[in-house]
């Protein structure tokens, strides 16, 4: 029984639940990573807006309060299994052209969705299903709405030409 309770992926101890404490040190690194992301969305969305890309600020806008939002759900997690989080995001330089930004953005989003698939794997293993369906949710988001608005923006580029798209940009 000992064992078992050991073992066990989330265990109650003087009325705090713990977590599995490889599923802690997992959150940790993916909280690390939403920051990142929240910072680089934070960056880039300011860069456009000074260049007059009105269009490109307010989606990234949009994206580094979702990314605060991602972040905010893995540290309450973190902070509910008996963690403590690690609130330094990893650096990044901002990128130097649109297309450049575009595509570092897409870069981390990339980055983002292989943790995500790793972290779910592991809570699956581990069968901590409901930090494994905070996962999904950002894996959704992720995939659905930021990976995707990014290669559009990279295939419009492409079909359009350079100037073209970012004068659709700048109103
Ligand atoms: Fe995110
Ligand atoms: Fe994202």
């Amino acid at each position: 029984m000992r064992l078992r309770a050991q073992y066990s992926c989330l265990k109650f101890k003087d009325n705090n639940m713990q977590g599995n404490p490889q599923v802690i040190d997992y959150l940790k690194d993916l909280l690390r990573g939403e920051l990142t992301a929240r910072d680089q969305y934070f960056a880039h969305s300011r860069i456009y807006e000074d260049q007059g890309f009105t269009k490109l600020f307010t989606r990234l806008d949009h994206e580094m309060q979702e990314e605060t939002q991602h972040a905010d759900a893995l540290l309450r997690r973190i902070l509910m299994l008996g963690g403590r989080p690690d609130m330094r995001p990893n650096e990044f330089t901002p990128g130097e052209t649109v297309p450049d930004m575009l595509r570092k953005d897409l870069a981390t989003e990339y980055e983002v969705r292989a943790a995500l698939q790793e972290g779910m794997a592991l809570c699956e293993r581990l069968s901590d299903y409901v930090t494994r369906d905070i996962l999904l949710t950002q894996l959704r988001d992720t995939e659905e709405d930021h990976a995707y608005w990014l290669e559009k923006q990279i295939g419009l580029i492409d079909k359009v030409g350079l100037q073209n798209y970012l004068q659709s940009q700048a109103m």
